[in-house]
């Protein structure tokens, strides 16, 4: 299974996404292709904002060696699931989907986690507190995702 999770600048949420998902399924032995991308071309090649990247070594997630890319229609064939952090980008990925695409696309916490919001977040222009709410939205609901394709 494969699985894309996708912001809009693919150096905050998604990148953060990508690297929680990728540990608990190293740490459960579950075998899944994860990567994520973003909505816009801003930072194509840059790698994750240095504050998602202190935030995640303290839980103890590595997230170096990752880069932006940018979204594209072929994902919506090479994915499974296509996870939108916000309804902006559930919207913008919408537009994009083709029609035939094999891909589910999902806006990630409307399915997944607690449930008590339906969207990450954007931490960009906040505070480090706004660093840290996104990872714990994201290890909720994407140690929810893996208990479930488990079953
Ligand atoms: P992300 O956060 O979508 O979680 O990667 C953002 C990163 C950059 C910008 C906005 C949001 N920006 O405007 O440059």
């Amino acid at each position: 299974m494969k699985v894309l999770f996708v912001c809009l600048g693919n150096i905050c949420r998604s990148p953060t996404a990508e690297a929680v998902l990728r540990a608990l399924t190293t740490s459960n032995k579950v075998d899944l292709t994860i990567d994520s991308a973003g909505t816009a071309a801003y930072h194509i090649g840059k790698s994750p904002d240095e504050r998602s990247m202190a935030a995640a070594a303290k839980r103890g997630i590595d997230m170096q060696g990752l880069k932006a890319r940018q979204v594209g229609k072929q994902d919506f064939y090479d994915f499974d699931y296509v996870f939108a952090m916000d309804k902006s980008n559930y919207a913008d990925l919408s537009d994009l989907q083709p029609a035939d695409g094999k891909a589910e696309l999902v806006l990630f916490l409307d399915e997944y986690g607690s449930k008590e919001r339906d969207e990450v977040p954007d931490p960009y222009y906040g505070g480090d507190l706004g660093f840290e709410w996104v990872l714990d939205l994201l290890e909720s609901a994407c140690s929810d995702f893996l208990t479930r394709i488990q079953k």
